[in-house]
């Protein structure tokens, strides 16, 4: 039997699957590393934690593994998205990587729009000027801290510096550079006219591979820590993201996701490069080959769960937590949650703006607070399914993976408040099983990544839409969509208060 490997680094762990020829998850390793919030806003962590924890999984994964290390053929990656790291010309970090929640970086937005325009911004990168980018990241270090800045040789994105690390080979693909906003999404060249325009040299932009690539083999010093094969390939990979879809089959027109990991997406399925949603979604370069997708974000989706048990419930579990929502009617009787509590991307994109839970009452408990936290991330989702339908897109059924995929009465509420069908899958593994099959596909077991997710991919159980469920989350929705405009005023005013 031959095997393959998908790492998957996220923002809280990195995940390693060991997956067979059959798509079956043999065996799986998970690594935490922490994250620095030094001041309000601010997301970093350090990458030699990544690569550390990256090797501590892989030698635990072999430790275990009875077969021939030879059998593992081949190995790609999925990573949190446009974290920025700064390397000096040993290829050596400059700073701490400076992650996609960090939200420093309003400024730098405003200096990008005055610059390049947000029209040219737009034509050429096919997104807006955002915080969570890489491009913001760039000049806030330019601006902040030119003695690194000036040091700096090359960027990277996180995976691409793990994949660095164990290759020695430096490179970055597609599917993530389009989060960058330095790339020509269209094109998929690097954009010398805005390096130009924002005095960057366009040097530092490392060679641009597609995500099945293979870029060389693990170097013999990563074979002897992990006791992997130093014949192992590896190919580039992909932006979390786009892993999540391949990994989820959204490989063709009209397949929709929903994700919850510590950030949210919808995500739709592109064929063509030239729609125009006039930067209202992300429109990224899909991990497979010549497409696109495009993703409206949820800031703290997972995170505002997990943020909300650590702060009220911190000695119970996340299933002893949501154990009696269903005990709570539809609404929460009367308690809507808006999860910005690290600002919004989609549809509000502000960096300022903080959660509420409005119409709270004596009588409300803690099932009540647990169940509308889950409504506010499932209805903040729903304002990205909603602009996917306002452009013509047609969302009847979308496959649900991460966090609101491990609940049976959170996959009822996306069908209920989405009003679509939600297919859970036998293994939502998502990003992780995503690179698996992009190092399945560059070792040559399929021809396609639609071959692939034929043999690797299974349907668990489908939720449908309750139609007296979805009247009341109908008429639910448009209160929590009042929300934004009632409370963004007083939000701005308190910024003065925060640390
Ligand atoms: C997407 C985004 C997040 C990260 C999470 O634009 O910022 O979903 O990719 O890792």
């Amino acid at each position: 039997m031959k095997y393959v490997i998908g790492v998957d680094l996220g923002t809280s762990a990195v995940k390693i699957l060991l997956v067979n020829q059959q798509g079956e998850v043999t065996q799986e390793v998970s690594k935490s590393y922490p994250l620095i919030q030094e001041k309000v806003g601010y997301s970093e962590q350090n990458p030699n934690d990544w690569v550390e924890q990256t090797v501590a999984g892989l030698s635990e994964l072999l430790a275990d593994f009875k077969g021939n290390p030879e059998d593992i053929e081949g190995l790609s990656f999925s990573g949190q998205m446009h974290g920025l790291v700064l390397l000096d010309e040993n290829n050596e970090v400059l700073r701490n990587a400076i992650l996609w929640n960090d939200t420093r970086t309003t400024k730098e937005c405003e200096e990008i729009y005055e610059k390049v325009g947000k029209e040219r911004l737009l034509e050429i990168t096919k997104n807006p000027a955002l915080e969570g980018f890489t491009l913001p990241k760039i000049l806030w270090v330019k601006n902040h801290e030119p003695e690194v800045f000036n040091q700096a040789k090359a960027f990277v994105l996180p995976k691409d510096y793990v994949r660095l690390k164990l290759t020695e080979q430096l490179h970055m693909e597609y599917s993530d550079a389009a989060g960058t906003l330095l790339l020509n999404v269209a094109e998929k060249t690097w954009s010398k006219e805005i390096c130009e325009i924002l005095d960057i040299n366009p040097e530092i932009c490392p060679p641009l591979v597609g995500s099945h690539d293979e870029v060389g083999t693990i170097t013999a010093g990563i074979a002897e820590a992990t006791g992997l094969s130093p014949a192992t390939k590896v190919f580039a990979g992909g932006a979390d993201n786009a892993c999540g879809a391949i990994g989820s089959g959204i490989l063709e027109d009209g397949k929709t996701l929903a994700s919850t990991g510590t950030s949210g997406v919808v995500l739709s399925y592109e064929a063509n490069g030239d729609k125009d949603f006039e930067g209202k979604v992300h429109y990224f370069n899909h991990g497979a080959p010549e497409v696109f997708y495009t993703m409206g974000v949820t800031l703290a989706a997972g995170y505002s769960l997990s943020w909300f048990k650590d702060t009220f419930a911190k000695e119970i579990d996340f299933n002893e937590l949501l154990a009696d929502i269903d005990s709570v009617p539809v609404g929460s009787n009367g308690l809507i949650f808006t999860p910005y509590i690290v600002g919004e991307r989609t549809p509000h994109v502000d960096a300022n703006i903080r959660g509420s839970f409005i119409g709270m009452d004596a009588s409300h408990e803690r099932k009540h607070f647990a169940r509308a936290v889950l409504e506010g991330i499932t209805f903040s989702l729903n304002e990205s399914v909603e602009i996917f339908r306002e452009n013509g897109k047609n969302i009847d059924t979308v496959v649900s993976i991460g966090g609101g995929a491990k609940n049976e009465s959170w996959l009822q509420m996306q069908a209920d408040i989405f009003n679509a069908t939600i297919v859970k899958m036998q293994s939502e593994q998502g990003p992780g099983m995503g690179a698996a099959m992009l190092a399945a596909f560059g070792c040559g077991w399929f021809d396609t990544l639609k071959e692939c997710a034929d043999e690797f991919l299974k349907e668990d159980k489908v939720y449908t839409p309750i139609p007296e469920n979805v009247e009341r989350y109908k008429g639910l929705f448009a209160i929590y969509q009042e929300v934004y405009g009632k409370t963004n005023d007083l939000n701005e005013q308190l910024m003065d208060y925060r640390n």
